[in-house]
């Protein structure tokens, strides 16, 4: 066909058809595109820091592969477990309205899917934009088995900031130079704590400042002048961390898949589970400027200390930077690890653009302790008890250290009626109040264990206020809720005073999210209103504290009709 040139008359008038039917298949597609991928869990050689390692990949791709679709599309992704670990796919803060079944979590919402098994996710998004991300939720998994998920608006929706010329996710990842699997089960074995990682990357690759790795830096060009996107995504395991681009302001205009009003900052920080975008004008001199990240370390524990990096190339950078004698990037000025102060202005600026409809009078107020615990031993020198003094480590939220059953998922023995798998009795209180971030009595450091789920009728409001405890050791605790987003209310350090703290909470702007830390030794206040029924795990982002217990989960009750009812499961859910 010489239809391209749109002279060429006997062609016009099918070319009018075709254009008819392209418009025609676009209005349609505009609200309901379905993605088809097949996602295909295997080990796959990664080398990294000199070694190469049998790495969990989907796709042979490492980090995963991005998603990227438009509100109202649907997502049909059948994974296939050609690896040898039992292993979940979740869609951290997709919805997941009324359908539990795609959300993931091993135990929670489904079996794992057992290796040479698949299993299809199949979920629409329902009124989100942003970016969000997906990874493994089956033990330390997730270490390697992650990628982005951006939702883009709706057709003809523009974003409420002037479009970016390019647009690109920055995946913060924890690199172990070992198996994280024998990682996990190693301390798990021994009730230690595990081992620290031995890099942080951006994109999958830890950068200029580590062992063998400059070759691979990540780097990306820039023309001098324009606007960029970045879509900031915290997927690594344990750490919070600061992320700066030398000389440059990042102007914040969403977190969590959710839009913020905007505000300039020289540094962000970013916990497990969270995503920032940032708008970055390349206004400075022509060079190669740093990206980097580093660990915000809240605990008295030890920490992965080291510097990730990538590279900001202007392209019109002068060549000598690029052959011949490298010239260093110029690198950014990032706080201190221990910058609370930093750390907690820069949270506090996150705001909705405008005014929310934030739940005002509430049904169910919760007041959740979290934290570290210690499990005592009767025999403290077993090479079981290898924690503080011969104990086991563990974590809790309202001293319920939670155990994942191993019989059933919940929601399956929920949705099936099977008794044995879970109780309904989580406290909304603490079992005994007690100075949460003072010296707290030995007598109070051990928690127990059970798997206790807090149930929610449909439509309830909620609040739940987290208080850090200063067991063991404070600590910024990045908290997630599956199946929501709730709006941050308020925090503040130190214990909860009910009487004179709820005066001071935002319930004009406050931001939305699907994750928030508590202060290190402090507290945060959110509230939601319970109107995705289902099951919705509950849990600490840190990686090491979610298998010591820091979690539990919501049964959030039917209401009436279709429309509040939980959908029945896929044919091919996991059997366990
Ligand atoms: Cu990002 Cu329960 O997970």
């Amino acid at each position: 066909m010489e239809c391209h040139k749109l002279s060429a008359k006997p062609c016009s008038s099918y070319l009018f058809f075709v254009i008819l039917l392209i418009f025609a298949s676009l209005a349609s597609f505009a609200d309901a595109a379905v993605h088809y991928h097949d996602f295909v869990i295997e080990a796959k050689p990664v080398k990294r820091l000199c070694r190469t390692h049998s790495t969990i990949t989907v796709n042979g791709q490492f980090p995963g592969p991005t998603l990227e679709v438009r509100d109202g599309d649907t997502l049909v992704i059948k994974a296939i477990n050609r690896a040898r670990y039992n292993i979940t796919l979740h869609w951290h803060g997709i919805r997941q309205l009324r359908n539990p079944w795609a959300d993931g979590p091993e135990y929670v919402t489904q079996c794992p899917i057992q290796p040479g098994r698949s299993y299809t996710y199949q979920f629409t998004i329902q009124n989100q934009e942003g970016t969000l991300w997906w990874h493994a939720h089956s033990r330390w998994l997730r270490a390697t088995v992650y990628g982005a998920l951006i939702i883009y608006p709706k057709l003809g929706s523009p974003y409420p900031f002037p479009m970016p010329k390019k647009e690109i996710p920055i995946l913060l990842g924890e690199w172990w130079d070992r198996d994280p699997m024998d990682v996990l089960r190693l301390a798990l074995f021994t009730g230690a704590a595990p081992n620290v990682s031995d890099a942080f990357t951006i994109n999958g690759q830890p950068g200029d400042l580590y062992r063998c790795s400059s070759k691979e830096t990540a780097i990306f060009p820039v023309e001098a002048g324009e606007t960029i996107l970045l879509r900031i995504i915290n997927s690594a395991m344990n750490q919070e961390l600061f992320f700066g681009v030398a000389n440059h302001k990042l102007t914040v205009v969403a977190v969590d898949a959710a839009y913020t009003k905007p505000f300039t900052t020289n540094v962000i920080m970013i916990a497990p589970g969270q995503t920032t975008n940032v708008l970055l004008t390349a206004d400075q001199p022509s060079a190669r400027y740093y990206m980097a990240a580093h660990a915000y370390n809240t605990a008295n524990a030890p920490f992965d200390n080291t510097t990730t990096t990538a590279i900001l190339e202007y392209k019109s950078a002068p060549c000598s930077a690029k052959k011949g004698q490298p010239v260093k990037p110029i690198f950014p000025q990032l706080p201190g690890f221990n910058d609370t102060a930093t750390a907690t202005a820069f949270t506090a600026q996150i705001k909705s653009p405008s005014q929310v409809k934030v739940p005002i009078e509430i049904d169910e107020s919760l007041f959740f302790t979290v934290g570290l615990g210690l499990i005592n031993c009767s025999n403290p020198n077993s090479p079981r008890c290898q924690g503080p003094n011969g104990t086991r480590f563990a974590a809790s939220i309202n001293n319920v250290s939670f155990v994942l059953p191993r019989r059933n998922s919940l929601m399956q023995a929920y949705y099936q009626g099977q008794p044995g798998i879970f109780t309904a009795d989580f406290p909304p209180v603490p079992p005994i109040p007690f100075d949460y971030t003072g010296n707290v009595s030995r007598g109070l450091w051990q928690p127990v264990k059970g798997t206790k789920l807090f149930k929610l009728k449909f439509g309830s409001t909620v609040q739940i206020v987290f208080q850090d405890t200063s067991i063991v050791t404070v600590e910024d605790h990045p908290m997630h809720l599956h199946g929501y987003q709730f709006y941050v209310v308020g925090s503040g350090f130190g214990n909860f005073d009910p009487r004179n703290d709820p005066a001071k909470f935002n319930l004009i702007d406050p931001p939305q999210r699907n994750t928030i830390g508590t202060p290190p030794g402090g507290w945060v206040a959110i509230r939601f209103v319970a109107d995705n029924p289902g099951i919705w795990l509950l849990h600490c982002h840190i990686d090491t504290h979610l298998p010591w217990g820091l979690a539990t989960a919501f049964l959030v009750e039917n209401g009436v009709g279709k429309l509040q009812t939980v959908q029945p499961p896929p044919l091919d859910l996991p059997p366990c």
